[in-house]
């Protein structure tokens, strides 16, 4: 990860929504990937993408007419998404996701689940997509992490809590880690090839991603009433505006040639802060740590050996 002495800024709040961060912008004859891009924050990605010009390519596990079908915890499935895809891709949205199962699920490999789709199944991507991010010329990938990567570092000894007590918030966290670590292994890697890679979170928004989480804890989040209603507190974003830090790192100008960063949901580079439960915000110094992006990649690529 880059170190520097002040952050990279914008112009932008959190309460700016993804169509108006591409105002102005023309990204005609730009490819993009979404995945997760049928649903909550990656729809709107995808809709503010298209909406200024680019040809977005909605990733999903159960595509639609004129969509692609992508299952991330399957890396047969990406190997065949990979193998069909030809000519550049300008910009690698890695947006799905899943978070908090309540009981620990492994893929046919031993990979615990929320790690195999978040993290793995997005670096099988990215990888096997390296030459048509390179052949695009100044590619951007950018990687969907969550304020989560606070709560734990990548587990190196007990990734898929084989010897640990399976935590279903832990294991999201260190999955989100392990996003942060992609875009910081990537922008190390791949700068000689014109490619970008940086990471970031959306913020709280309702979407279906919430489907495991208890009623107790929506209650303490302040998203639920006494009698199971959706309650949108304040701090919560709208869709739009989840998706607008997506929208940024994508395809802004104002992100030419930034890399290896965090950005915080306020559309701002986050500062470096210890993870842990004290920790309020900014990026985890566990997520960003080049040692461990590079470990990290190296297990990842041998685990897609196929
Ligand atoms: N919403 C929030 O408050 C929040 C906060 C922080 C970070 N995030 C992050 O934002 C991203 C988008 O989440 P969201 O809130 O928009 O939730 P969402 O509406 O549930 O979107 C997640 C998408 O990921 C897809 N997906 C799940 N497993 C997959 C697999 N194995 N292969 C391919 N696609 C798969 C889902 O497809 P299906 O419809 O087929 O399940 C869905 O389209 C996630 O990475 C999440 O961790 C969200």
């Amino acid at each position: 990860m880059t170190r520097i002495s002040t952050p990279f800024t914008t112009p932008f709040t959190a309460r700016t929504t993804a169509t108006e961060i591409l105002a102005g912008v023309d990204l005609t004859g730009r490819r993009v990937i979404v995945t997760g891009g049928a649903s909550g924050i990656g729809a709107q990605t995808v809709r503010a993408l298209e909406g200024a010009g680019a040809e977005v390519t909605v990733a999903t596990r159960r595509p639609a007419p004129g969509q692609r079908a992508l299952d991330l915890s399957d890396l047969g499935s990406v190997r065949r998404f990979v193998a069909g895809w030809s000519g550049p891709v300008h910009a690698i949205v890695a947006n799905a996701g899943i978070m908090a199962l309540p009981a620990r699920r492994t893929t046919p490999e031993g990979w615990e689940l929320q790690l195999a789709t978040n993290f793995l199944g997005h670096f099988a991507l990215i990888a096997g997509l390296h030459a048509h991010l390179r052949q695009a010329g100044g590619a951007r990938v950018v990687m969907v992490s969550s304020g989560a990567q606070l709560g734990a570092p990548f587990d190196f000894d007990d990734p898929h809590f084989e010897r640990r007590p399976y935590d279903p918030w832990t294991a999201y966290a260190q999955s989100k880690t392990a996003d942060v670590l992609l875009a910081v292994a990537a922008a190390r890697r791949w700068a000689a090839d014109g490619i970008t890679a940086n990471a970031h979170e959306p913020g709280y928004v309702h979407t279906n991603l919430q489907r495991h989480v208890d009623q107790a804890t929506m209650r303490a989040w302040g998203a639920m009433d006494d009698d199971g209603s959706l309650l949108t507190p304040g701090y919560f974003k709208t869709p739009e505006q989840g998706a607008a830090t997506s929208v940024l790192l994508a395809a802004s100008p104002l992100l030419d040639g930034v890399t290896g960063r965090y950005f915080s949901n306020d559309n701002q580079e986050a500062e470096v802060v210890p993870g842990g439960p004290d920790a309020t915000g900014g990026v985890a110094a566990w997520a960003v740590d080049p040692g461990a992006a590079d470990r990290l990649w190296d297990l990842a690529t041998a685990a897609c050996r196929p």
